[in-house]
């Protein structure tokens, strides 16, 4: 079954049957603002910080999902009949009224049809100069398809949050009366006076017709938004108040002649009236539209970068849209506003972001490099990486002297340092790895000689943070010679606490990996060697102690008890430790063949590779929270999505183009559109996992947009299945695909210069480059140009 299609062209996503099992949820704002919104317009925004400066209000985990949201009411003032743009919150019966909703790239768009009026409501929020004074647009149209003249009231409805998520949740005896509402030149204005000049309005351009400033007031004594008592009665009540849960409702009536449409608009913003007022005069009907090109095309730009044309269209719609764009999010939300994370955190995942950032360097290469130099802050001088932090409080200079007597917590640095107890081994390996492949998009090789701090003392450049990094890694080994797993590695429940963790390793490999091949680009002889004599031991030690002579094991607990080996009943077959044993280069081709097989046969279902199997039954705290964690749910044996495109990349690196597209297949969200009754989630967007054999609901996906599964997607298929990877000085073409492609072509924007690249594969191969053609001439290779149109020709074979 399914409840939506793509519209490629408008690059939109289009929900046509809005009783969806789950929310399906978009992302509004490109720099500070944030909304999260689902296609029943629901959903919250913040800005920079959804724990810190939340903006509206949301009730997550709740029931019904998805309340309440940015809401637009119309109502008959003849018939009194009363219904939303969006389909929630008024929940018409669907055989009455069209209800039909539009994800597209950084807005979303609500239509609906009832009563002989089509509403139409686009949120988004445009981009500044500066980012400095974000708003949120509700452009709304309203046009009479009927044959009489209509008058109608069309309403705004927002809930305003308190800014501080725990005085949102909790300690209302002092939010409630420190907060309240007021009037400013016709905007309803939010004010929060335990922070220091914290406001925030909802405006029309238009003088409102009636206005509501308390939510109780708008909504009424045992109502909800599904039929607010304003509404109702097509007359808000002009409430105001000092104290209280205040709200943005404003009430504009209007005449519509038969076909006539008028258009409507609703900003929300942070600041007072006269923010309101600037974004009236800024983003009027000519500022709105042009507000809105603006944002296409600051995508198409974006998009432009890599577009793809290959004979898999789900995989050129992933790649040319929608996994670019959850990737893009990811980098600049990072993680913690969602409807699952719901701003009680804040700060960067050090793992996560460090990832993020790598994947996607040539979309937003700013932001990327600011999240690596505020990774590089987050990492101690002993090399490890804060896990989670706050870059905000590492960053905060001399404060400003107010104090809030009991409302907001205080953030210390002090507090946010931890030690190498809680450090995960794994976070600040993935940060090396993340500034190489920036640095080979940049091209700027200066930024290794950057001084940047560490979070608790001194400072270093970028070359020796990395080194602070590998060093680190290096120095903790276990009993066995491999790195220890510490807290926790990338698998967040696999605690293995003194025992040692076969994927720190690999990763540790990969790292120098990237890392050698930088310092041959510097020429930094002494660092090659010492480093890659390293690494040959840890290879060494890898290949003596983790094979299982048919697969690698996942590690070892505290007990030296391997987990993974041929003859345990739960807990067999890694993902992460047999992917990068090939992923590091450390396995043997032979190795690699088998223990990829042992991912095959043990790990691959239909919507996707397992992250192990058989799930754990038995609780173990030796391996970790894993055991305590239902089978085939998250960590323990779900179809774990980050860790899938680990696989395609092993495979590609193995030269098995047909099985890293089985594998790839499986996972693809835009394959199982019409699948919605059991997959249950967005079609457009890598959820963090999808419910594994062991468990009953197998096949739902669970935990959208916010997760690493997008970035890691896109990276693997880009730069190994299609092969397209720049490097220091030059861009390398060397695609692993199925053996039934004719080839495919791409056009890749890389340091000011436009390859148009076209792979021809007339044998049939999987992998394996003949002949490289640049601009017509046969060559080794593919240089890095700065500048012109460039045509590269790959004859696969
Ligand atoms: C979650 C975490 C991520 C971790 C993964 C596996 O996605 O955000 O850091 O690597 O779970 O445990």
């Amino acid at each position: 079954m399914r409840y939506g299609y793509f519209d490629d062209a408008a690059r939109e996503y289009v929900i046509d049957r809005v009783d969806v099992p789950q929310s399906m949820t978009n992302y509004l704002g490109t720099q500070r603002m944030g909304t999260v919104i689902s296609h029943n317009a629901g959903g919250y925004s913040w800005l920079d910080s959804p724990q810190h400066h939340r903006i509206t209000r949301f009730r997550p985990n709740g029931v019904p999902m998805d309340w309440p949201g940015h809401y637009v009411y119309l109502r008959d003032e003849e018939s009194g009949k009363y219904w939303s743009v969006s389909w929630q919150p008024t929940g018409l019966p669907l055989d009455g009224a069209k209800y039909e909703a539009r994800h597209g790239l950084s807005y979303s768009r609500f239509l609906c049809e009832t009563e002989g009026i089509r509403g139409e409501q686009i949120l988004f929020i445009p981009r500044e100069e500066g980012g400095e004074d974000p708003v949120e647009i509700f452009d709304v149209r309203i046009r009479n398809d009927s044959d009489r003249e209509r008058k109608l009231s069309v309403f705004g409805y927002v809930e305003f949050s308190f800014h501080e998520i725990d005085m949102d949740n909790q300690n209302f005896q002092m939010s409630l009366y420190a907060a309240g509402s007021h009037r400013e030149d016709g905007a309803a204005v939010c004010e929060l006076h335990y922070e220091k000049d914290a406001f925030q309005f909802f405006a029309g351009n238009f003088e409102p017709d009636g206005f509501d400033g308390v939510r109780e007031s708008f909504i009424g004594p045992y109502r909800t938004e599904r039929n607010p008592l304003g509404v109702e009665k097509g007359a808000l009540s002009g409430s105001l108040e000092l104290g209280g849960n205040p709200c943005g409702a404003l009430q504009k009536k209007i005449t519509l002649a038969p076909g006539e449409e008028k258009r409507v608009l609703f900003y929300l913003g942070t600041g007072r009236g006269d923010a309101a007022r600037k974004a009236r005069e800024r983003y009027d009907e000519a500022g709105c539209d042009r507000a809105f090109g603006e944002l296409r095309r600051f995508w198409d730009e974006k998009l432009g970068r890599l577009q793809v044309s290959t004979p898999h269209e789900n995989m050129n719609r992933s790649l040319n849209i929608w996994n670019f764009y959850q990737s893009e999010v990811n980098v600049l939300f990072s993680r913690f506003s969602s409807f699952i994370e719901v701003g009680g955190r804040t700060g960067l995942g050090y793992r996560d972001t460090a990832q993020d950032a790598m994947c996607i360097p040539h979309g937003e290469p700013a932001m990327c490099e600011k999240r690596i130099r505020q990774l590089l802050h987050g990492q101690m001088r002993a090399g490890y990486g804060l896990h989670l932090f706050d870059p905000a409080v590492l960053e905060k200079g001399e404060d400003d002297g107010f104090k809030s007597p009991t409302v907001i917590p205080e953030a210390d640095k002090k507090s946010m340092l931890h030690g190498i107890k809680d450090a995960c081994a794994d976070d600040a390996l993935w940060l090396i790895p993340a500034i190489i492949e920036n640095v080979r998009e940049s091209g700027d090789l200066s930024f290794f000689d950057e001084v940047i701090p560490f979070a608790d003392e001194g400072e270093a450049t970028v070359w020796d943070h990395m080194k602070a990094a590998l060093d680190f890694s290096y120095a903790q080994t276990g009993s066995h010679g491999v790195t220890k797993g510490l807290r926790a590695d990338w698998n967040d429940c696999l605690n293995l606490g003194g025992g040692e963790s076969a994927m720190v390793a690999f990763l540790l490999i990969w790292a120098t990996n990237h890392f050698l091949d930088a310092a041959a680009a510097l020429g930094r002889e002494e660092d090659i060697a010492k480093y890659a004599r390293l690494k040959a031991g840890m290879e060494e030690t890898c290949r003596e102690t983790l094979w299982n002579g048919e697969w690698f094991l996942r590690g070892f607990t505290a007990y030296g008890r391997p987990i993974g080996a041929r003859d345990a009943k739960e807990g067999k077959v890694h993902m992460e430790s047999n992917t990068w044993a090939v992923v590091s280069g450390a396995a043997t081709r032979e190795m690699g063949l088998s223990c990829m097989d042992a991912v095959d046969e043990w790990l691959y279902t239909p919507w996707g590779l397992m992250l192990n199997a058989p799930s754990f039954v038995t609780l173990d705290d030796s391996i970790g929270f894993v055991t305590r964690v239902y089978p085939g749910v998250k960590e323990n044996g779900a179809i774990f999505s980050h860790p899938n495109p680990w696989a395609w990349v092993a495979e590609c690196m193995l030269g098995r183009g047909g099985r890293a597209m089985k594998f790839y297949d499986a996972l693809l969200p835009e394959n199982q559109n019409d699948k919605m009754e059991i997959r249950q989630a967005e079609p457009y967007s890598y959820c963090q996992f999808i419910m594994g054999k062991d468990h009953t609901a197998f096949g739902r996906a669970r935990h959208p947009f916010m997760t690493g599964s997008s970035g890691w997607a896109y990276y693997a298929a880009t730069r190994y299945m299609l092969g397209i990877r720049p490097g220091f000085d030059g861009l390398t073409v060397d695609p692993c695909i199925p053996a039934e492609w004719d080839g495919f072509e791409a056009v890749r924007k890389w340091r000011g210069a436009e390859y148009r690249i076209r792979v021809e594969n007339p044998e049939h191969v999987e992998k394996g480059v003949r002949r490289i053609t640049v601009d017509g001439k046969v060559a080794e290779t593919i240089p890095a140009f700065t500048e012109g149109i460039h045509t590269v020709e790959i004859l696969m074979g």
